[in-house]
Formats: C-alpha cells, structure tokens, sequence
C-alpha cells in the first residue's frame, strides 16, 4: 500500500511527521510524495493561528481530491482542537490526536478491519505519559532535530499550545540518548534538541536528581561522533550564571541561542502572560555574552499584539536594536479563537501590524547583516551540508557554529568540516569561505 504525509507547524511536528513515516516504513507501506496517488494521506496538522487551521483542513481536502477512495488520516495538534467534529468533514475518515501518533500502523490496521473505529482521541490535559516516537534518519543530511520533550505549561495568552499538546512531559533521557548514538552511527554530526518548551524538560519529574535541560545535554555531549548540539528556543529566564557557566564548558554546544522574546515592552509582555521582563532579558544576553565570543543569539518577536500601543511598539522597537539580534523572526499577531488574548480589546488594526511587522523586519535585516559582517576576515569551521551553483561555479555550504551560511570550492563533501577565512559576501546572507 501506498502512503503518503504532509507535515504543517512547527518542528516538534516535523520530528513527529518524520517518526510516523518511518513507522508506515517499517509497517511495509511504500512512501509516495504527497502530490501523488496513495491509499492512505496522512497530515500532521497544526492548530497555532486561525489561519493555520484554514491550512490544515485545505491539505486534508486536497488529499481527499487526489483520491476520493484513500484514507484520510488527520493527526496532530488542529484535530486535538477541533475535536471529534472534525469526522463530520467528508474528508477526514480518521483522527488522530497528539500523543496517539505512535499507535498510526495499528490505528489503520483496525480501520482497515472494521471502518467505525475511526477515532483516537484523548484528553491531552491529563496526560501525564510521553509519547515514545522516534527516527533513525531524516530528510536533511547531517544535522538531525530531536525531540526530547511535549506540552507545556506557561498558557501565554496568545497561545492555543498548551491545549493541544497538554501538560509538560520529558522524554526518558536513556530513549534520547539511544536515538542519538544512532543517528551519530549513521552519519549524522549535528542535533537540536527540541520540544514544545525545552526549558521545561524534567519539570514534570518527580524523582529526586531527576534529570534536567543540563543534564540531557551533558548526556548527548558525551555522545562520540557527535560534533555539535544546538538547542531549540530556550526561555529567557533559565539563562542564568549558574546555567550558562556550566553550558560554556560543554564544547560540542554552538554559541547560537535562541531566545524567545514576543515584544521589548514590560506592559505587552505582561498582557502576554509571558514571565520575564525585559531587564531580565537583556541580561540573560549580558551573560551569553559573558561566557561566548560575540554569540548568535535570535529570537522571535510578534507585532501588533491585542492593545500595543505606539509607545509600546516603539520600546519594542528600540530594545531590539538595543539588544542586537543574528535573527529575528517576526510574527504579526494573529488571532486564535479559544485563547484569552482573542477577546482583548483594542485589537490592532492589520494594516498597524503589517508597519510594525516591516518596521521590525528592516532592522533584522541590518542587525543581521552587521553580525555577518563581523565574522569576515575570521577563520572559522564549516559543517558542510548541501551543493549549490552561482554563475555556474559549484560550491558547498554549510553552517558556522552561530548558523552564519557560508560557502567554499571543495572537494569535500556533506557532513566533513571545512576551516578557513571569510571573505566576502556571495550572496545577501551567505559568506564566501576561502579554505586555508
Ligand atoms: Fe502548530 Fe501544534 Fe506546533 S499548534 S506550532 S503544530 S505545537
């Protein structure tokens, strides 16, 4: 039988997405891109904005276009939110809720047997239990996303998550350490650690030294063949001297953070829900900056929250630049029905967001070039990834330590490291690396 998947959202998703694939893999079902006849179409949806709801019941109907007769299986965190009315959409025949993704092969088997059973469905607010998932490849070459940890507790007011991923549970740090040590057997040099809030994993431990962030990272250091580690989004608030101190002496971990931020202003953060200020912000910055040599640190920003004001915009505005990112994605912000932020008055108009949103992706694009400029003339190490040709020059690429793309004429190929010195820009934001 013929399988095909589509992932939407984040990369929690896709590592789940990949998981699947290889179950419906070890099950027997041939993979098929998605654009192709299949038997069974399963997405993997995402739940974050009204619009990515839209999104997810577009590609559930698409797969039921492309073949009327083919099973259409919807997972993942919009089929949590929509809940069992989603059966009542001719398209859907199967659901499939987070934390049910590892039952996908058995789930099918059953409804291939008797087509009533078509729902797998729990509360993900009482669950307590991690969802064993893994992979043992993935789509890109040498670097793998791992996910070590679900849910999350923090329901900023925006955010739909905490209602379709449930309550924080850490995966068994024996289980990420086996998928590790394979994926480095197979050739992988680089992970990230992911999860739907990575600060939080071992929280939901109750045994006394229980393992937490530190430790998880500690235990995939000592994993040989690994050469790099990279950490998803971090909160601002475990950045801590004691935290960071301890991260500097681990070497294979890239001096790359990502902090996520949502908006520069005190009163905004506070009408998020978020729970750090912005003092506290800058100096979790002050303390990478303290251990790391010129850092990369990135983060998220979201224009035109529920009742921000010129003023606060403006703060937000300033303290960005004040902070000085290597990247900055900026959302602008989108309502999602159900969360407490969507009743808030004094929602910004969309034509508001859209400035700000461009206001703030003008200064990312200097800040980020003025970061890139930095590392010209240095010498720095390349993990090389993939092929690319410009003017009919062939070169490879790959990524520094920070995330800086750089590109060198070598005859190595992906997966080896390369040393040298940046010279030039080839492109708007890769570097060109001349080998030495
Ligand atoms: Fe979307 Fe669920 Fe990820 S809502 S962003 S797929 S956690």
């Amino acid at each position: 039988m013929k399988a095909a998947l589509h992932n939407l959202g984040c990369k929690v998703n896709a590592y789940e997405t990949e998981a699947m694939q290889q179950l419906l893999e070890a099950a027997g079902y041939e993979i098929v891109p998605f654009e192709e006849i299949a038997d069974v179409y399963v997405v993997n949806t995402c739940s974050v904005t009204n619009i990515a709801d839209r999104k997810s019941r577009q590609m559930l109907h698409r797969a039921k276009t492309l073949n009327p007769d083919a099973v259409v299986v919807a997972a993942g965190c919009y089929v949590q939110a929509a809940g069992e009315a989603l059966l009542t959409d001719g398209a859907v025949d199967l659901i499939i809720g987070n934390n049910q993704k590892n039952e996908l092969v058995s789930i099918l088997d059953n409804f291939f047997a008797d087509r009533s059973a078509n729902e797998a469905l729990i509360d993900i607010a009482k669950t307590h239990e991690y969802e064993s998932l893994s992979i043992s490849h993935t789509a890109e070459h040498t670097r793998a996303f791992i996910k070590v940890q679900d849910g999350c507790n923090q329901f900023c007011s925006y955010c739909i998550i905490p209602y379709t991923r449930g309550r924080v549970r850490s995966r068994e740090l024996a289980d990420v350490v086996a998928e590790v040590t394979a994926l480095s057997k197979a050739g992988y040099r680089e992970v990230v650690l992911t999860g739907i809030h990575l600060s939080s994993y071992g929280v939901d431990r109750k045994e006394e030294n229980a393992p937490h962030l530190l430790e998880l990272i500690k235990a995939v250091h000592d994993i040989p063949g690994i050469e790099r580690i990279r950490l998803g989004s971090l909160e601002p608030r475990i950045v801590t001297e004691a935290f960071v101190s301890e991260l500097a002496g681990l070497k294979k971990v890239c001096p790359h953070f990502h902090l996520s931020l949502q908006s520069g202003c005190d009163a905004t953060l506070k009408r998020m829900n978020r729970r750090y200020t912005t003092d506290e912000y800058r100096r979790g910055c002050e303390i990478l900056r303290a251990h790391y040599d010129d850092p990369a640190i990135t983060t998220d920003v979201i224009a035109g929250f529920a009742g921000e004001t010129e003023e606060e915009f403006s703060e937000t505005a300033k303290y960005v630049e004040e902070i000085g990112f290597y990247e900055m994605h900026v959302f602008k912000y989108s309502v999602r029905k159900g969360t407490r932020a969507a009743s808030m008055p004094d929602q910004v108009p969309e034509k508001v967001k859209g400035e700000r949103s461009h206001c703030l992706l003008d200064a990312e694009e200097r800040m980020s070039r003025a970061y890139r400029e930095r590392k010209l003339g240095l010498r720095q190490t390349l993990l090389l990834e993939e092929p690319i040709e410009i003017d009919g020059v062939r070169y490879m690429t790959g990524f520094t330590p920070e995330y800086v793309r750089g590109a060198v004429i070598t005859e190595k190929g992906a997966g080896e490291t390369v040393n040298g010195i940046f010279k030039e820009f080839l492109t708007k934001d890769v570097l060109l690396m001349v080998e030495k």
